[in-house]
């Protein structure tokens, strides 16, 4: 199981033990016509100053829909059934509209999944910049202009005030992607929250933006959450990863005990069905790269007990019945199974 990958983690550790957020027992419902789905249903998690935690879990796992109830934004027909997001101290469930709309994208930053969609294409790059400082900061045109020319250049945008004038669809991908890093920083957020930021990137782009993200992070000692569905990307990035499978979370650890000593079963698979850097998969002694037998559950109607006994190869009896309780097995270590140490309870 150990994997021969490098890890983000295996730089000295930074400040672990630094709450800046804090994610507990957050249920988020979608109603439909058909019934509810449970699509968050009892995630934790947490993260500290100046540390990426990467949220990694398959498609349809509730990553998305976790960080969107986050900044309370989660879409109708789903609603945030209950828990809590303490940033800096205070619940961010329980703050008004007028409140999250100040704190977002000034003290919480996004970048999202798809720059084409996510830049407005009427106006021009530095018109929709500088309104994010005029508003949340007061700043002048002028001032915020010069603010979007500086993180232009910071971001690897070459000739920053002539981009300026520019509108979204004279940028390329990874150009775009770049604005929209940009955009995340104008305001010095402490927390930047970014859901699959290179999924919709050409590969070779996406090497590039995942460096200027792990750069940046860095330099202005930010607090990221990265979401995605790639255990290499949060490889790269992360310093801790919280594990999600079928709205719940499986396990959460600093990245390289993730890496070397996985505990849970779906962490296990995923490592195993990620590629390895010395196993060729074409040619003649080419080897399938295997996958995580069966499918995710249905939440409209997810499964009695452990919601991954279907697939799971260590499943037993009693995981059809019992739902495994989150329990620490090592400082800054815990999972949620019962083969390691989960009490159980029925559900
Ligand atoms: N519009 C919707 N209507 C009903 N259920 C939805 C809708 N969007 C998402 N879901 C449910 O939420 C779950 C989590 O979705 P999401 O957070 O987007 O997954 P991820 O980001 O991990 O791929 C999905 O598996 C699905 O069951
Ligand atoms: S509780 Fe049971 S089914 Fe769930 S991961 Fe552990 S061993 Fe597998
Ligand atoms: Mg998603």
């Amino acid at each position: 199981m150990p994997s021969t990958l490098v890890c983000a983690s295996d730089a000295p550790a930074m400040n672990t033990a630094d709450p800046l957020l804090e994610v507990r027992d957050l249920k988020v419902h979608f109603f439909t016509r058909d019934g509810v789905v449970r699509a968050v249903d009892g995630v934790d998690y947490s993260v500290n100053r100046a540390e990426t935690l990467g949220i990694v879990g398959e498609s349809g796992s509730g990553k998305t829909v976790s960080s969107l109830a986050m900044l309370r934004l989660v879409p109708p027909p789903a609603r945030t059934m209950g828990g809590q997001v303490l940033f800096e101290g205070e619940d961010l469930l329980a703050h008004t509209p007028k409140q999250m709309a100040a704190l977002r994208g000034r003290r919480i930053a996004m970048i999202f999944q798809n720059p084409a969609t996510s830049l407005n294409p009427i106006y021009s790059v530095g018109a929709q910049l500088s309104e994010i400082l005029m508003w949340h900061e007061k700043a002048s045109r002028r001032q915020a202009e010069e603010r979007v020319v500086e993180l232009l250049g910071l971001v690897g945008i070459s000739d920053p005030g002539a981009r300026l004038r520019q509108f979204p669809h004279e940028l390329s991908g990874g150009m775009k992607q770049r604005v929209g890093i940009a955009r995340a920083l104008m305001c010095n957020p402490s927390l930047v929250l970014a859901d699959e930021p290179t999924t919709a990137l050409d590969v070779t782009i996406q090497a590039q933006i995942l460096e200027l993200l792990a750069d940046l992070q860095a330099r202005f000692r930010m607090s990221m959450v990265l979401v995605t569905h790639d255990m290499g990307v949060v490889a790269r990035m992360a310093t801790r990863i919280t594990v999600m499978y079928a709205g719940r979370v499986c396990e959460t650890a600093d990245a390289g005990t993730i890496f070397s000593a996985p505990q849970h079963p779906y962490t296990r698979a995923l490592l195993d069905s990620m590629p390895r850097i010395d196993q060729s998969y074409s040619g003649s002694a080419r080897k399938t790269l295997p996958t995580i037998a069966g499918r995710p559950p249905n939440l409209l109607n997810p499964p009695p007990g452990c919601r991954f006994h279907d697939r799971c190869p260590e499943a037993m009896p009693e995981c059809r019945k019992m739902m495994p309780v989150e329990t620490t097995i090592a400082p800054g270590h815990s999972v949620s199974c019962l083969r390691r140490g989960s009490t159980g309870v029925a559900a």
